[in-house]
């Protein structure tokens, strides 16, 4: 399985930044990745930011509607993301189900739009500091990662991202052992559900990754890949984290 380091850049990001995307790609042409690496940039970029990155790395989006097309002003599908240039779409990020109130079903229509359209769907779980601290944490992502995936879930159309609500964006994160631990009960639910189809869906680990964190919790078992937030908004930053990755031989 090789592993997938993405990075969201949520609402940050105009047209100047785009030479970060120079930067990275300049860097991998350099020094190949030893993962697949994906920036999601804001919609208002997609399109630029795949002609920048040719191909040297893909691009994403951060959210999608469920529907192909009709009257959701504001809205954007999946297949207009993809006719953008995107190959993957984040959905069900905490941002989205805390500020938009999203359900799991609709995440998992979003999900199931990401693949009638094509993308790879990241599909986002992960518990607060409060269901942490009452030891509800396997349950409550267990529940969202079952309700927020729709039936035909395989290794080349879906990765799990999990990210503690806590841990994003504070400079925390959990143990290595709290975050193997988890990453271990979330390839359990996926086998019972999917069989040994599930073995190949990555899961990534998300929640104030930094270059000074990322080769420890990319080796960690299960961990396929890294989403990473404000470390992905620098060329130089998200470069370091693409080297936590061991290149396979
Ligand atoms: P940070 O890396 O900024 O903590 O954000 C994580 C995240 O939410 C990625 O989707």
């Amino acid at each position: 399985m090789r592993p997938l380091v993405a990075g969201n850049w949520k609402m940050n990001g105009l047209g100047a930044d785009l030479a970060e995307l120079a930067a990275l790609k300049a860097a991998l042409s350099g020094r190949p990745a030893g993962c697949d690496v994906l920036v999601c940039p804001p919609a208002t970029l997609i399109a630029k930011a795949a002609g920048q990155a040719g191909g040297a790395f893909a691009i994403g989006a951060q959210d999608c509607h469920p529907r192909a097309s009709g009257a959701f002003t504001g809205d954007i599908s999946a297949e207009m993301l993809k006719d953008a240039g995107a190959s993957a779409v984040i959905v069900g990020h905490s941002e989205r189900r805390q500020f938009h109130g999203e359900t799991d079903s609709d995440v998992a229509a979003k999900a199931a739009a990401a693949w009638r359209a094509g993308l790879l769907a990241i599909v986002c779980i992960g518990e607060t500091s409060a269901q942490r601290d009452a030891g509800t944490a396997n349950h409550i992502c267990g529940s969202q990662l079952d309700a927020s995936l729709p039936d035909d879930a395989m290794a080349g159309n879906t990765a799990i991202a999990y990210e503690p609500v806590w841990a994003i964006g504070t400079g925390r994160t959990p143990s290595d052992g709290d975050i193997a631990a988890m990453h271990a009960h979330i390839r359990a639910c996926l086998v019972r559900r999917f069989g040994e189809e599930a073995r190949g869906i990555r899961i990534l680990y998300g929640g104030s990754v930094k270059p000074s964190n990322a080769a420890q919790i990319l080796n960690l078992p299960e961990v396929g890949g890294a989403l990473v937030g404000g470390a992905s908004l620098k060329a130089a930053d998200f470069e370091a984290i693409i080297r936590g990755v061991k290149v396979q031989d």
